[in-house]
């Protein structure tokens, strides 16, 4: 039987009670000394692969670590469940589909089946048909309803119809083409329709409508907001076409929008929302930056596919930052973990990254539904590393909590202003070290003496100035952004998930978590405006119906 019907319990197997072990015989661990007893730490803990370099090193974390880590991912077959992914097997179980966004980065001339069928003609017939759309636009020759070029495209979606595009395509500005304008429209709140719109002009806008399964409540109701705005500004019903469009898997509900047929992009089934920017949800990435860079994104992921699928895992950096998440989060108690990023084009990674972790792993119970005996995925926070360094660092350095950081940067800047990169470079290594060594009592109490402090005034400070330090973290490291190191870092980190998922025996691909919130929704919307006020189930919530319907009675 296929492992991701009958999964492990990992945590009976004798390999997590050596890792509890040796996690105790490490409680006095210092990577301080580690570092001053092992000169080659770095090169031992280091690696390049898909032009991207993981420093590892400051990890509490000695080679016999890595060996045991190892033998856990091997002793749960992570290479045959890697193989599955790639072959197309069911790994989301729960919705009988396999996880295939890897096909979508595949070279021309592969096959990859689904249900007996290649489905690498269809993924290729996609792309052949963005290019026309984009060279279209780029090239002045899609008109709106005055005959004008499109000067603005606006994706209105949401979740993984909205994060991953968003990242990519402002992380690659510098690579940005013929000036189309891209926004994003998420949110159903009034306000964010109501700002973006005053920017733009009906006659030169093109909105996208970017929902795999069309039915998403946002999306839909910021659609049907964006055609009002539209006809309200002097658009026809007979012009629509040339200001909508739509990716979807849903092409009845598209059509019955008012979308043409040939105006809609396919999405299948086997590519999840939070994995699907490779698809055509990418097209605001490829209005940005044009097809053949788009091409290259994916290339780069594909990079990424091959290391993953064939790199030994002592030498596999998914598997590796994949394995040192679950060191952390079993035997540590480490319940989050920050992702840093220092260049201001990687700023939305974070919240890209959270979606694609947390909504993967934020599950308990395997595949076969047996509850998870082991705490899953963790709490995925941070942002941009420079401003978080005058802010929440102050936790990440002194509070009791253990979080593992990962940052990432780029050697080089697309815009160097005097010495600001060597600063931000400076910045991010020295937060990294700084987390690592700390700074003892000894230390703090010396620092104190050199300013010419008296001994009882340094008695009272000093513990105030200890810095615990021995924190882990991880550094990447690219050249600079590019889309071809992109792809391979966003699909860097679609594996290290995955790899956690078939670890602790969950369905990384499923969401039915998210779906009570969206039942409850209709009965509360229709407590707050219909006829039939109460009835909610508890107190609390039909309390705050009464205050809503109170302000608006009337
Ligand atoms: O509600 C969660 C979710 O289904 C995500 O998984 C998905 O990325 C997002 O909503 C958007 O879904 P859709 O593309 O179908 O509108």
């Amino acid at each position: 039987m296929p492992y991701y019907q009958q999964p492990l319990d990992v945590t009976a197997q004798p390999i997590w009670q050596a890792l509890q072990a040796h996690r105790t015989s490490l409680q006095n661990f210092s990577m301080r000394e580690a570092f001053a007893n092992d000169p080659q730490r770095f090169s031992t803990f280091s690696l390049s692969g898909c032009g991207l370099f993981l420093d590892y090193s400051k990890n509490l974390m000695t080679t016999e670590t890595r060996d045991l880590l190892v033998k856990l991912a091997r002793d749960v077959d992570l290479q045959a469940a890697i193989d599955a992914m790639f072959r197309g097997e069911h790994l989301n179980a729960s919705e009988g589909r396999p996880a295939l966004h890897t096909a979508l980065r595949r070279p021309i001339g592969d096959k990859v089946l689904v249900e007996g069928v290649d489905v690498m003609p269809q993924v290729q017939q996609v792309l052949n048909k963005m290019t026309a759309l984009v060279g279209s636009v780029h090239d002045g020759l899609w008109r709106g309803y005055t005959d004008k070029p499109i000067t603005d495209v606006v994706n209105i979606g949401i979740g993984g119809s909205f994060l991953g595009p968003q990242l990519v395509s402002e992380a690659l500005l510098p690579f940005a083409q013929r000036g189309v304008r891209c926004h994003y429209l998420a949110n159903i709140d009034g306000s964010s329709f109501h700002d973006l719109a005053a920017k733009l002009r009906a006659e030169t806008t093109l909105f996208i409508v970017s929902s795999k399964s069309f039915s998403t409540l946002e999306t839909l109701k910021n659609a049907q907001a964006a055609r009002a705005w539209y006809l309200a500004q002097g658009g026809s019903e007979a012009e629509l076409y040339r200001h909508f469009i739509a990716v979807s898997s849903n092409t009845t509900a598209a059509v019955a929008f008012g979308i043409r047929e040939e105006n809609i992009f396919p999405m299948w089934d086997w590519v999840g929302g939070r994995y699907s920017l490779w698809s055509a949800i990418g097209l605001p990435i490829a209005m940005t930056i044009g097809m053949s860079n788009f091409k290259e994104l994916l290339s780069g992921a594909y990079s990424m596919d091959r290391h993953f699928q064939t790199a030994p895992f002592e030498q596999n950096m998914p598997v590796l930052m994949a394995l040192l998440g679950v060191w952390y989060g079993n035997f540590w108690g480490a319940q989050s973990q920050a992702i840093l990023p220092y260049d201001h084009y990687l700023r939305n990674i974070t919240k890209h990254l959270q979606q694609l972790d947390m909504e993967s792993n934020g599950k308990s119970v395997m595949q076969d539904g047996n509850p998870v005996n082991c705490a899953t995925g963790p709490v995925i926070w941070g942002g941009v590393g420079c401003n978080g360094q005058h802010a929440y660092h102050q936790l990440l350095h002194q509070g009791t909590l253990l979080i593992p950081a990962d940052f990432i940067v780029p050697v080089v800047s697309y815009n160097p202003v005097a010495d600001h990169h060597q600063w931000l470079y400076a910045n991010c290594l020295s937060q990294s070290q700084a987390l690592m060594l700390g700074k003892s009592f000894s230390e703090a109490q010396a620092e104190l003496r050199n300013q010419g402090m008296d001994e009882a005034k340094i008695a009272e400070l000093a513990p105030h100035k200890v810095i615990p330090g021995n924190r882990p973290s991880n550094t990447l490291v690219l050249e600079r952004i590019s889309p071809r190191r992109l792809g391979a870092l966003v699909a860097l980190y679609e594996h290290k998930v995955f790899t956690q998922s078939v670890i602790w025996g969950i369905n990384a691909f499923d969401q039915w978590g998210v779906e009570l919130g969206k039942e409850l929704g209709k009965g509360v919307y229709s407590r707050l405006t219909g006829t039939e006020q109460n009835g909610a189930e508890d107190a609390s919530t039909q309390g705050l119906i009464d205050f809503f319907r109170a302000r608006h009675r009337g």
